[in-house]
């Protein structure tokens, strides 16, 4: 039978926490039928949207959202863990399901009106996803989808992007 999507995600109990089943997408991304079939599913909802650029959230939304903005010919911006970028950023502070942290983008990365996709490996409580929206939007920009490779239901992201009124595109739960 031909792989699917979650035939290639490996699982890690208590990474990087007790208690935390990690989702390891470093097994989907070293295989090359296996990243091929994941950049094209998410690319699949987007067929024939003009987008300017592909924001990926760090890090494995660089990975996917490379690739992605190149077959969307669009623009990437980083959007980077506190202290990473180098010249003048915009900030936004979030929980994870497992602590805290500080995402930035350099404040000219967007210009108003721009249309935006963020990627990412994926969606768990949502708050990366949501502070990099927060971002986007700050300077001006539309987010017109964000796309993951997983979601986790349970962990409420969707329904919390969905109430942002964002259309999200997740390939495997
Ligand atoms: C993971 C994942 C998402 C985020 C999702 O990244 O790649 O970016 O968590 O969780 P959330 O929906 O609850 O916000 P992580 O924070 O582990 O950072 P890393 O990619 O830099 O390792
Ligand atoms: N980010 C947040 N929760 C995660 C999980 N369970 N696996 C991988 N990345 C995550």
């Amino acid at each position: 039978m031909t792989p699917t999507i979650r035939d290639y995600i490996r699982t890690i109990p208590d990474f990087p926490h007790a208690g935390i089943m990690f989702r390891d997408v470093t097994t989907l991304f070293a295989d090359a039928r296996g990243f091929r079939m994941a950049v094209d599913q998410l690319l699949t909802p987007y067929a024939g949207i003009r987008f300017d650029k592909v924001v990926g959230l760090e890090a494995r939304g660089f990975i996917l959202g490379g690739a992605v903005a190149h077959q969307l010919s669009a623009g990437f911006v980083p959007a980077r863990k506190k202290g990473k970028l180098p010249g003048a950023v915009i900030s936004e502070a979030y929980q994870l399901e497992y602590g805290e942290a500080v995402i930035e983008i350099h404040d000219d990365a967007l210009k108003p009106g721009e249309r935006v996709l963020i990627v990412d490996d994926l969606l768990a409580t949502g708050g990366t996803a949501e502070a990099g929206i927060r971002l986007c939007q700050r300077l001006g920009a539309e987010v017109i989808g964000c796309a993951f490779v997983i979601d986790l239901p349970d962990l409420g992201g969707r329904a919390r992007l969905e109430g942002l009124g964002m259309a999200v595109h997740a390939l495997t739960h």
